[in-house]
């Protein structure tokens, strides 16, 4: 989950001096950033510092962040003339600022620490690039995938195959594992959920020529698990409305499980940092194939003394 950001204020002093699509664009800024966090805190991988939304923005709909916060695209797609527009060609290589910041990256860190590559699902960017931005309950995506299946199907694809690009450029540039994140998954309908989510997510997973990881983030409920289970993703981070060690039961070992405290304990206290902390990992029990991460990404508010106990908690469980 988001490592660098806001709570920071490293992160603060430098987005000062540039923008945050500067930052991103610029591979030694990103890489500055995607550092800050591993220079405080004794983490085992660092997360590119980047953007979901270099996609759409590589595909011709660019976006920036609104005043009081959330994002705004450019425009928004509505009409199958707009979804002809987006570039189906060319898509790795505007986005090569991220293989060089990858590169480089790995020339800072050696061998001694994992780099997590991430991209949007199919899914989570549609519903930016058709509601115009974020949104409340991306109304506009859900009407076009139920009353315009073949523009909603067009849109996908197109999608899905500028993200295999991205994806094959990072898993070349010796990312570690990726992460595919679906944090509107919980918007499909419950009966839409492959048709407009997991199966371009099992697309993605496919067109992998490499054999690197997915882990694939999908902030949903407890009662969705199992139609994550049935797809080709053999890892899943989940947020903290699930009880992590029940998921354990529709996702048997070798399945990873990542997560999942919640992002408000980081704006509690180190003392209740530490018990929550303990109680996640005794309730794992020691299970190798969990990883402590949190359930959605770390707020401004988030406090760092509370991002160090949890650290600390979790390095001298079971020392
Ligand atoms: O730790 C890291 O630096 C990892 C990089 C990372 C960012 N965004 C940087 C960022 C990752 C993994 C993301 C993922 C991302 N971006 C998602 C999926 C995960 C999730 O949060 O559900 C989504 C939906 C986005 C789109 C996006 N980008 C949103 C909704 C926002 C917040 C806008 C706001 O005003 O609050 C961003 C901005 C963003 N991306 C920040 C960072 C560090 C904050 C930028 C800032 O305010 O300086």
């Amino acid at each position: 989950m988001r490592q660098a950001g806001r709570y920071l204020p490293e992160y603060r002093a430098l987005k000062e001096k540039h923008s945050f699509i500067e930052m991103v664009k610029t591979p030694e800024l990103a890489v500055e950033v995607t550092l800050q966090p591993l220079k405080r805190f004794k983490l085992d991988a660092a997360i590119v510092f980047s953007d979901i939304l270099v996609i759409p923005e590589a595909m011709g709909q660019p976006y920036h962040f609104r005043e009081q916060g959330g994002i705004q695209m450019e425009f928004a797609i509505g009409s199958e003339s707009c979804v002809e527009k987006l570039a189906e060609q060319g898509v790795p290589s505007r986005l090569s600022y991220v293989a060089a910041a990858l590169n480089l990256l790995r020339s800072e860190l050696g061998d001694s620490k994992g780099i997590l590559g991430f991209c949007g699902s199919p899914w989570t960017l549609a519903c930016y690039m058709i509601d115009g931005g974020s949104s409340d309950g991306f109304p506009k995506t859900l009407k076009m995938a139920s009353e315009q299946p073949l523009v909603f199907g067009r849109l996908m694809e197109k999608i899905t195959q500028a993200l295999a690009g991205y994806l094959d450029l990072q898993a070349k540039a010796g990312i570690d594992a990726l992460q595919i994140f679906d944090s509107w998954h919980s918007l499909c309908p419950i009966d839409k959920t492959y048709e407009w989510s997991l199966r371009w997510i099992d697309q993605l997973v496919q067109s992998l020529t490499t054999n690197t990881p997915i882990i694939l983030y999908a902030k949903t409920t407890e009662d969705r698990l199992s139609f994550l289970s049935q797809s080709k993703v053999r890892g899943f981070s989940l947020d903290h409305t699930v009880e992590l060690r029940k998921a354990r039961q529709t996702f048997p070992s070798p399945f990873v499980l990542q997560g999942n405290l919640p992002p408000s304990l980081m704006e509690s206290s180190p003392l209740l940092v530490e018990k929550e902390t303990k109680n996640l990992l005794d309730s794992m029990d020691g299970d190798p194939g969990h990883i402590l991460n949190l359930g959605h990404g770390i707020r401004p508010q988030g406090k760092i003394e509370c991002v160090q106990a949890m650290v600390e908690t979790t390095r001298a469980f079971g020392n």
